[in-house]
């Protein structure tokens, strides 16, 4: 089966996160995420378009590293963010199959990608990048008793409910911290009566 988010176009991705409201949220705890932790280097699983990378301050953060499943969303970010990043790097990969070659990072944030993974294999590999008292941002959505993917107009995301899982935080918050991280910060963010994202970060411990 080929991964049902390389059928999804960049316009249906964009207009589908912006009617749930849920692309402003996550563009709000990148630029959070951003200023808290200045990170040198960054880098964002699942970028899809560039969400939230307009708020790179390039005085502090020299690269970036936006890796996504679907190459034409990377072609935009590149289109987008290439004149304005001096060091960005895109990289088209499947995380859940491939390789993560990129390390000492010193802020990787994880937005609404696990749910669509194994998130153990996922995590693992992203925690052998970061750097010494790296931090990891983690957003991932709750629901109560609706659909995962909300249903909006833009029936393509229809298809991201065969592989769509709500991930089990008490489980990766366990993994997180048996591979010598420790707990920043939790916070649950409602959208909807039904729907909240749980925004958890972690930092490498000495
Ligand atoms: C729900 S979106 C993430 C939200 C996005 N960061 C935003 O702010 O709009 C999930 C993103 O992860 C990417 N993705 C899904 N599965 C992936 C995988 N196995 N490897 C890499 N990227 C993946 C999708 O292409 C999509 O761009």
């Amino acid at each position: 089966m080929t991964n049902p988010w390389l059928d999804i176009s960049h316009t249906d991705y964009e207009n589908h996160m912006t009617a749930v409201d849920q692309a402003q949220v996550l563009n709000k705890l990148t630029l959070h995420s951003l200023q808290e932790y200045q990170p040198e280097r960054f880098a964002l699983l699942g970028c899809s378009t560039g969400n939230g990378l307009e708020h790179i301050n390039t005085k502090i953060t020299k690269t970036v590293f936006a890796i996504d499943i679907n190459p034409d969303y990377l072609n935009i970010v590149h289109k987008k963010f290439k004149g304005r990043i001096g060091n960005l790097k895109t990289i088209n990969m499947d995380i859940a199959k491939d390789a993560l070659n990129i390390e000492k990072i010193d802020l990787f944030f994880i937005g609404l990608v696990l749910e669509y993974v194994e998130p153990q294999v996922t995590l693992e590999k992203i925690i052998a990048t970061l750097s010494h008292r790296g931090v990891l941002v983690i957003v991932i959505q709750k629901n109560k008793g609706t659909a995962f993917v909300t249903k909006t107009q833009y029936k393509s995301l229809e298809k991201l409910s065969k592989i769509s899982n709500e991930v089990d935080e008490r489980a990766i918050d366990d993994f997180i911290r048996s591979k010598q991280l420790e707990l920043l910060n939790r916070e649950e963010l409602e959208l909807t009566a039904n729907k909240s994202f749980i925004l958890i970060e972690y930092r490498k411990k000495y």
